[in-house]
């Protein structure tokens, strides 16, 4: 029996007639950290879409904590605990730094659990308390990014998928998305980490996951990825 929280078992996907991956297999421990590495091009976002749920496999199968969601409806991944933040379209442009939050909570929450919540986030981000009346679409892109990653840390997913949070953004701001990834993870939350900046990826990954051209080409330690890379 697998201990794996997520597990994907031979996966075949694609879109349409073309074929994006072929036999992907992917395992996660519950608490760690996988980092999922890839040239352009190679299937790691076609990855991450399996892993909640956006792309069903055409052939294979997906388990989240040994229940089989082959084929499953999104929603059903997402009421899983799966969550999945991709660069750029993780808030509400049109509300308030304070609503995406609370939209991020609303579900059986009362008043006072929902004002720590709010506490903690602006704690680890305070540029988002200073802002909390703000309009999310007006503030900064690196901003943004920050009340993404805080709206999924008070929601406290099982898993938590990320596609390239830290694409185009400065330096300093892909440390700070690193640390939070750090606190989400040490919350408890699992973490399939997509990603370019590999050196952060691999830093706070257990394990790593290589694909070329749809096909994993390396699945072990984090620290022994780098040898393999050809990218
Ligand atoms: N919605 C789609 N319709 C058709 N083909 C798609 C679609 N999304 C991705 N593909 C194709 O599937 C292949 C894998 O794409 P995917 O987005 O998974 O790559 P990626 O590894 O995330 O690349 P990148 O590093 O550029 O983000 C590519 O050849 C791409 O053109
Ligand atoms: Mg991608």
């Amino acid at each position: 029996m697998s201990t794996a929280l997520l597990e994907l078992d031979a996966v075949d996907a694609g879109y349409g007639p073309f074929r994006a991956l072929f036999g992907v297999s992917l395992a996660i421990e519950p608490g760690g950290v996988v980092a999922l590495l890839g040239a352009n091009g190679a299937g790691t976002t076609t990855v991450a879409r399996v892993a909640s749920g956006l792309v069903a496999p055409t052939a294979g199968a997906v388990r989240f904590d040994g229940v089989d969601l082959t084929g499953r409806h999104t929603y059903e991944f997402a009421r899983a605990g799966i969550v999945h933040a991709v660069e750029g379209r993780s808030v509400f442009a049109s509300l308030t730094v304070q609503e995406n939050l609370t939209m991020a909570l609303e579900r059986g929450r009362d008043r006072r659990a929902l004002e720590a919540a709010h506490e903690e986030a602006y704690d680890l981000f305070p540029r988002l308390g200073e802002r909390r009346r703000q309009v999310a679409g007006t503030l900064s892109g690196g901003e943004q990014r920050m009340l993404a990653l805080a709206r999924v840390m008070v929601e406290r997913p099982r898993l938590l998928v990320a596609d390239e949070l830290s694409l185009g953004l400065a330096p300093i701001i892909v440390e700070e998305v690193y640390a939070t990834l750090a606190t989400i993870r040490d919350a408890g939350t699992t973490l399939l980490i997509v990603e370019q900046h590999i050196g952060h990826a691999l830093a706070l990954a257990d394990t790593a996951t290589i694909l070329e051209k749809g096909v994993v080409t390396y699945a072990g330690p984090a620290a022994e990825a780098r040898a393999h890379i050809g990218i």
